[in-house]
């Protein structure tokens, strides 16, 4: 191994680690009901460790209706039958440890579930002591309760329909930016806050690692004076109003987080991962979350390249130009290159694959899997892969919406055609590029039986392709995208330019091919990449100077020039 630079030396231990992303509905199923669970991922952890990877980050496991899959908790202290038990979850910690990686847990607090029982008493009366632990509001002035428009702000939810339901129990309603089994946590309120911090301290002392903190930057909304909250904007052909003005990045978010920070990760030994999921954040947002000075959050992920193929929503897809993701990604490497960190990913629970989005899930899929994560794992930051990434599966290309399982997917569906905004068949495409449950199939082991996920019949189909695309096929061949995902984790742990070195981009305006520089200490790394499927000249600024560089890691056999590239070719070069 390579002798850590000054540099590394003082770096926090996440700046050259990688972490994994586990959806355990969608991971192992070890006892036959379909649906993944503690034990299944724990049976396969010899998969991770082979991978290098460095932290595993749990989707949530806590008892949950499962409205949105988990991201509805009714009980922060206990995990949900479906998953196992506490005592799984212990067993599943050590044996992680016990390989020398880290476990991060989800964090749910924008919201609980609507049966979590500080919900279940707020709604219970006007004035119990819980009222005022959610966003209880009455119905806007001069109108019916309950009818359309007589919510009291017009947001929309991110699940379709208004961000408001009416409790007939007390006639008022109550806020939920997610589904209506979602409701927001009042966050204003002391209590509710200290109960969360003494919640996260208890993980901690169970030996957790750190949190992924869901929609974080949410959790403070931007309440009047009088307490009413401000109306959002009717974007063209939107349905309801645009309350992320109103919500996202609140005026008390960074006075929450210090606070969290104090109560919750000061002073301990190794310090937690923390990562806030900050949809909407911007470059100097981010700057300031993730200042160490100011102790908020070690990183943020932010939405802005997983947005370029967006057009009015998500669900209006567009081609993306490479142009915008250079500069978007220029951008944040940029802000972030004095103070702060970038988390950098393709993948996620929510997003569609990203071999079969920025790629070629066909003829060219290997090659382009083994491109993306090249060109993403080269950047500065700390990468995320998430379950399958490195086996490059792909989306599920449904045809039919009854293969569907996601609230938001089936919601949109529905509420889109009620509104006759699309046709059933426009819509269906949709789905096929952008539903989430493009990421929820389940992990595909081997050719065996629902790929080795389940003995059982699994909650959501598994993807036919399992039989060509799956771990034990990859595992032991050199050449497979699994491989490749090894030596690019492995180059992050050795390499400290990978880690550490300042970034330059070039070729900003090349439509077809993504170069960019990485520099510490005199050692610099040129990185390259083919995003299309033909050959492509490769015209650097100063090419000469990598004349005798060596090939670091290449996705062809050999490896090939720097002035050209063949389909979907990645290159790093190391000179110095
Ligand atoms: C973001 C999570 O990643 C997503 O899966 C979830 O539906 C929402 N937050 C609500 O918790």
């Amino acid at each position: 191994m390579t002798e850590p630079t000054a540099a590394a030396v003082v770096a926090p231990w996440w700046t050259s680690a990688v972490v994994y992303q586990v959806y355990p509905r969608s991971f192992a199923d070890s006892n036959g009901d379909g649906i993944g669970d503690l034990r299944g991922i724990a049976s396969k952890l010899d998969h991770l460790q082979l991978l290098g990877v460095d932290v595993i980050w749990l989707s949530p496991v806590y008892a949950s209706p499962q409205d949105d899959a988990g991201y509805d908790i009714s009980d922060y202290r206990a995990i949900d039958p479906s998953f196992g038990t506490l005592e799984d979850f212990d067993a599943l910690l050590a044996d992680v440890h016990s390989r020398g990686m880290k476990l991060v847990m989800d964090l749910v607090v924008n919201h609980t579930s609507d049966e979590h029982p500080w919900f279940v008493e707020s709604r219970s009366s006007l004035d119990n002591p819980k009222r005022d632990w959610y966003w209880w509001r009455p119905t806007r002035p001069h109108m019916e309760p309950g009818a359309p428009g007589a919510e009291p702000t017009n947001w929309g939810s991110a699940f379709s329909g208004p961000a408001w339901d009416l409790d007939p129990l007390t006639g008022e309603y109550y806020l939920h930016l997610f589904s209506r089994k979602q409701p927001d946590l009042n966050w204003e309120n002391p209590q509710v806050r200290a109960e969360i911090y003494a919640m996260m301290r208890w993980w901690l002392a169970r030996g957790v690692d750190g949190f992924r903190m869901d929609v974080i930057n949410f959790i403070s909304k931007a309440v009047r004076a009088d307490g009413s909250l401000p109306d959002g904007i009717v974007h063209d052909g939107a349905l309801y109003g645009d309350g992320q003005p109103h919500f996202g990045c609140g005026p008390r978010l960074h006075e929450y987080l210090q606070e969290m920070h104090r109560e919750v990760f000061a002073g301990r030994d190794v310090a937690p991962l923390t990562v806030g999921e900050m949809p909407g954040v911007t470059v100097d947002d981010a700057v300031l979350f993730t200042d160490p000075a100011r102790a908020e959050v070690d990183m943020v992920f932010q939405f802005e390249h997983v947005g370029l193929d967006h057009g009015a929503g998500k669900f209006d897809v567009h081609p993306l130009r490479l142009t915008d993701l250079k500069a978007s990604f220029g951008r944040w490497q940029a802000g972030l290159a004095e103070v702060g960190w970038n988390s950098l990913y393709w993948d996620n629970h929510d997003q569609p694959r990203i071999v079969s989005r920025f790629g070629d899930d066909g003829e060219h899929r290997e090659l382009s899997a083994t491109m993306l994560a090249t060109v993403l794992h080269l950047h500065r930051g700390t990468p995320y892969v998430y379950q399958g990434e490195e086996l490059a599966m792909t989306n599920a290309h449904f045809t039919s919406i009854d293969s569907y399982r996601d609230i938001e997917s089936l919601n949109h569906y529905a509420e889109a055609l009620a509104h006759g905004q699309a046709n059933e068949d426009t819509l269906l495409a949709s789905l096929r590029a952008m539903s989430r449950d493009n990421a929820r199939t389940p992990v595909q082991w081997d050719a065996t039986a629902q790929a080795g996920f389940t003995t059982g019949e699994p909650w959501i189909a598994v993807n036919p392709n399992y039989r060509e695309i799956n771990a034990a096929a990859q595992h032991d061949d050199p050449g497979s995208v699994f491989s490749f995902y090894r030596r690019l984790i492995e180059l992050r742990h050795t390499e400290p330019v990978v880690a550490l070195g300042d970034f330059t981009m070039l070729l900003a305006d090349d439509e077809a091919v993504y170069a960019f520089v990485r520099s510490l200490e005199g050692t610099e790394l040129l990185v390259l990449g083919n995003f299309t499927g033909a050959a492509q000249p490769v015209t650097l600024p100063n090419a000469q100077v990598w004349a005798g560089a060596e090939l670091v890691i290449g996705n062809y056999s050999d490896p090939g020039v720097v002035d050209s590239l063949r389909p979907w070719e990645a290159q790093v070069w190391r000179r110095g």
